[in-house]
């Protein structure tokens, strides 16, 4: 089973209308790289609708988040379908920010996943293990928990995306040593092929995502079922965020 590399960049909270700017460089790049692998740009909710215009045809625009319901009394929110309306593909859900800013629960993640789907957007599921689980020895454990209460019934290699963000590699310039990162890939494969069977399980690009730069990124896509990365400082800068993409295999 070949996979299309996916490189996700998530702005997080940053971005204004002159920054768009960015986006002609990484329109040129996915056009120049073709459909030999897949970009993403996920800006803030204020910027989905301009970024999606701007990407149209090159690369993939997606939100950072979205409520579980369609529409509502929800000050401040946005539902998946607001997203799509606006032209997003995917939304990230379950990101350690959201989980930890806003004590997202594994049970909302999975409520938000399936709005996803509802929307007809891809999921991009996030799992990780703070430093203190990990130093502890339980990343595994984290993972299969998460795994197991945050993605819904009906996973396929279509609707979901699982990122592999090691909470403190997030932000830190820290990663995980190379035999860590393949062995938390190898575990979430193995895991998906227990639920969803051994097809989906291959078909589902799963992400590595904490500190990536031009600089280890090559080494890091590289790696055994390591299917793209999901990059934060360095997606705002065009010139990092295409070398990153540059270094897939
Ligand atoms: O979602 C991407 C992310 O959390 C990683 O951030 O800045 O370490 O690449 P960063």
């Amino acid at each position: 089973m070949t996979r299309r590399p996916l490189v996700a960049g998530n702005w997080k909270m940053n971005g204004l209308l002159r920054q768009l700017t960015e986006l002609e460089a990484i329109g040129a790049a996915a056009a120049e790289a073709g459909p030999g692998i897949e970009m993403l740009i996920c800006p803030p909710a204020t910027l989905v609708s301009a970024t999606s215009g701007l990407l149209f045809g090159k690369a993939a625009t997606g939100g950072q988040d979205c409520h579980a319901e369609a529409s509502g009394a929800h000050t401040g929110d946005i539902s998946a379908e607001m997203l799509a309306d606006v032209g997003a593909t995917y939304v990230i859900v379950g990101h350690s920010e959201r989980r930890s800013d806003h004590a997202e629960s594994d049970e909302t993640v999975q409520a938000k996943a399936k709005a996803a789907w509802r929307a007809r957007l891809a999921a991009i599921v996030c799992v990780g293990e703070t430093r203190a689980e990990h130093e502890a020895g339980e990343t595994l454990d984290v993972l299969g928990r998460q795994l197991r209460q945050s993605l819904p019934e009906g996973v396929t290699g279509a609707n979901t995306v699982v990122a592999y963000e090691p909470v403190w590699a997030i932000g830190t310039g820290l990663t995980p040593t190379g035999e860590d990162i393949v062995e938390a890939h190898d575990f979430i494969r193995k895991t998906l092929a227990e639920r969803f069977g051994t097809d989906v399980a291959e078909a589902v690009r799963i992400l590595y995502g904490g500190s990536v730069k031009p600089g280890n990124a090559g080494e890091i896509l590289g790696m055994r079922n390591v299917d793209g990365a999901l990059v934060g400082g360095a997606s705002l800068k065009a010139q990092d965020f295409v070398a990153i993409c540059r270094a897939c295999p």
